[in-house]
């Protein structure tokens, strides 16, 4: 193990790490993975409670996703998506848009390859439509939208993006509904309300030069797992209809069931009971990634509108949407998120979800009473709280506390979050909340 370890050091630069900070903590070898559990190379195992950067849902070397894959192993492993197609992809393609609501998915590769789609075909469409000063974005402070230029222009992590100032485009940024900042007394939902105004404020004056808004819906995850009343994704949806803007959706963290229901836009409220029963928030782009193939391969798609669609159809090739990545519709990628499909179909997975999520609240009920715990939440599969007089090194001797007791978790600040795998059980979740009081318990971190 020592030596993949000095392998890793001198070979892998290793992504969101001061590499230097591995000599003294070095990452985990992980020789392989059993469903909810990671094993490493001296066969200790670690519960995966954040499920490798939220992207695992029916755990590791889940047998019906790796049969798919074989399966596909057998036809055909690639073939570029521009001059040729194939079945995975257009199955696939045709899936989402029933699940979604919108069409014609372009896929990417990685999240923040879905945002740059995303910005890049709002823009064009602007162009396309004669409209070509709308092309400013607005997003929430403090939201995450990936790392490439054009999506960390719409990122608001200062810690990510202050360093790379210089190399991005301006956008504006309109005060984020996170519940945690409401007034003392103020409901969650009116804070969302009144956080909607500010976005109206902005768009009453800047709408002719503004794009798109994108957002991550009922929860910021980068920021520290804020959550959020779902009533501002509709008064967001009826602010960009009424000011011609286009609302992009990113549920690259939160799709696929992570919020309780298949895409978190689908909790948002009707405004006016009139709207009882029907889908009160379709957007104009939704980006899928992380758990589009369960955690398997890299996958990104954007779904949008006929509307939108249809500016870029015609003659004129500029005219098209001019975009490509090498491994666009993936077909083995494509057999994995299929083989996802059909999991959440023939396990009724966000109906026994729901069961779950309320077992696991109960499990955790002990932490949620802690003396340090603040702010503690739970939303579908994901549960975050604060941890009162936190040191400064917090995150990472909480992380090495759990680790050495077979949990791996990475609390963002005094953040500490919980997003397992959808086929975590009962008993595990009881050791992961053992492990997490008896972090709480120890005063010094
Ligand atoms: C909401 C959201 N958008 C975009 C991304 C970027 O995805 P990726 O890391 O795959 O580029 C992330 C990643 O955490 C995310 O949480």
């Amino acid at each position: 193990m020592n030596n993949l370890l000095n392998r890793t050091r001198a070979a892998v630069w290793h992504p969101c790490t001061q590499m230097k900070a591995l000599e003294a903590a070095p990452p985990l070898a992980i020789a392989r993975g059993e469903g909810a559990w990671l094993i490493d190379t001296d066969g200790r195992r670690y519960l995966d409670a954040i499920s490798s950067w939220w992207v695992n849902l029916f755990g590791h070397c889940n047998p019906r996703i790796n049969a798919a894959i074989v399966d596909q192993l057998g036809k055909i492993e690639h073939v570029m998506l521009a001059g040729a197609t194939h079945a995975p992809v257009v199955e696939l393609s045709e899936r989402l848009a029933a699940l979604t609501g919108l069409g014609h998915a372009f896929y990417g590769s990685d999240g923040a390859s879905a945002t740059e789609i995303a910005l890049k075909m709002s823009a064009h469409y602007w162009r396309n439509s004669g409209q070509p000063a709308k092309n400013g974005f607005i997003s929430l402070r403090n939201g995450y939208h990936g790392e490439t230029v054009g999506a960390l222009s719409v990122t608001d992590i200062p810690l990510f993006k202050d360093t790379y100032a210089p190399l991005l485009r301006h956008t504006v940024q309109v005060p984020t509904p996170d519940a945690r900042l409401a007034e003392p007394g103020e409901s969650a939902e009116a804070f969302a309300l009144r956080c909607a105004d500010a976005l109206e404020a902005y768009l009453a004056e800047h709408a002719a030069t503004t794009a798109a808004f994108i957002v991550e819906p009922l929860l910021q995850a980068a920021a520290g797992m804020a959550m959020y009343h779902p009533v501002y994704l509709s008064r967001a949806r009826a602010l960009c209809d009424q000011y011609e803007v286009h609302l992009i959706a990113d549920e690259i963290a939160v799709g696929f069931g992570r919020t309780g229901t298949m895409f978190a836009c689908e909790q948002a409220p009707p405004l006016s009971p009139a709207g009882a029963g029907i889908q009160t928030v379709r957007p104009d782009f939704i980006c899928l990634s992380k758990g589009i193939t369960g955690g398997y391969l890299p996958l990104s798609a954007v779904l949008t509108t006929d509307e939108v669609y249809a500016a870029f159809y015609g003659d004129a090739t500029a005219k098209g949407f001019l975009h490509s990545h090498s491994y666009t519709g993936n077909p083995l990628a494509c057999r994995a998120a299929l083989a996802v499909l059909d999991i959440f179909e023939t396990d009724r997975v966000i109906a026994a979800n729901r069961e779950k999520s309320t077992e696991f609240t109960r499990i955790l009920a002990e932490v949620a009473a802690h003396p340090r715990v603040l702010n503690f939440r739970a939303l579908g599969m994901i549960w975050a709280f604060e941890v009162a007089d936190a040191t400064p090194g917090f995150a990472a001797h909480f992380h090495w506390l759990a680790l050495a007791q077979g949990v791996f978790i990475r609390p963002i600040g005094n953040t500490v979050y919980l997003m397992p795998p959808y086929v975590t059980s009962s008993d595990a979740m009881r050791g992961v909340a053992q492990t997490l009081l008896t972090g709480l318990d120890q005063r010094e971190i």
